[in-house]
């Protein structure tokens, strides 16, 4: 157990000291995130079983939702898109990140469809699976525009031509993609939209990181604003941000594969 321990250490140091040669703009600013990560502890959730019907009332919108059948079939053809280049898919499949999971994935297009935003921001793209629903979605909509922040894996560069190819070049026009960490390239990001209406987290999982996001995006929210948080339950920072928004909304969800839980924030629920 102890040298598995010890193991790890040394591979995360060497990781990181690669990182730091080969990209040091990005490698230092992974240090802190590194010591932070040291304070993280798990957080146990109450899931909302019940979160897509409320989701929807959030939103306005009916519920059984005619779309939820219309995020299956693009699922399914994501899926298959991917198999069909040869590419892995799942959790853990890009280096240790994974792809969205599908209830995620339905969060973000019912979210995107009903609420029709004029801007969606999200970070971490990987493959692209969420940047893929919210493009569709913004296409379906004939409005709207999605601003990525994304990090190409810091570790395994072999992946890093993999980055966005769930999206293909028909669902372009409506993004920008744009390399580099959040904490680098979000607040220049922000100063230049004045508002976002939804935004997706799915880039790096530490509280430190989430916490930032969170709280950069929520200063300019829109008044109908959603957040849509992935991964919450393996360290505080969800938990820690609604503790700051008394007045904001959340809803805790569990992933189709059961895995995992993500967050939705909302400030003015309709
Ligand atoms: C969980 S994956 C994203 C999955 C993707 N949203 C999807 O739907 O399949 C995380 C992504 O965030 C990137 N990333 C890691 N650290 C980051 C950071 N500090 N800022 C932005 N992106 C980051 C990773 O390299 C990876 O591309």
């Amino acid at each position: 157990m102890g040298s598995v321990f010890r193991n790890e250490q040394v591979d995360r140091v060497r990781r990181l000291a690669g990182a730091l040669v080969t990209d040091p703009l990005e490698g230092v600013r992974l240090v802190p995130e590194g010591i932070a990560s040291y304070f993280e502890h798990p957080v146990e959730y109450d899931v909302d079983s019940a979160w897509e019907p409320r989701l929807h009332q959030w939103l306005g919108a009916p519920w059984p939702c005619p779309e939820r059948d219309r995020s299956r079939e693009l699922w399914e053809t994501v899926i298959a898109e991917l198999e069909e280049r040869g590419l892995a898919f799942g959790r853990h499949t890009y280096g240790q990140y994974s792809d969205a999971d599908a209830a995620l994935a339905r969060a973000v297009w019912c979210t995107v469809l009903h609420l029709r935003p004029a801007v969606v921001v999200e970070t971490g793209v990987a493959r692209g699976v969420t940047s893929r629903f919210v493009l569709e979605a913004l296409t379906r909509n004939g409005e709207g525009h999605l601003w990525s922040v994304d990090l190409p894996h810091p570790f395994e560069r072999a992946l890093r031509n993999q980055t966005g190819v769930a999206v293909p070049e028909t669902h372009r026009s409506r993004w920008s993609y744009i390399e580099g960490s959040s904490r680098r390239r979000l607040p220049r990001l922000l100063r230049q939209l004045d508002q976002v209406d939804v935004f997706v987290h799915d880039s790096l999982h530490t509280a430190r990181n989430t916490r930032f996001e969170m709280e950069r995006i929520g200063r300019v929210l829109g008044p109908r604003g959603v957040m849509l948080v992935d991964d919450i339950s393996t360290h505080q920072g969800f938990a820690d941000w609604t503790r700051k928004t008394p007045r904001a909304r959340t809803l805790i969800c569990p992933t189709d594969d059961g895995e995992g839980l993500f967050g939705i924030a909302c400030k003015n629920p309709s």
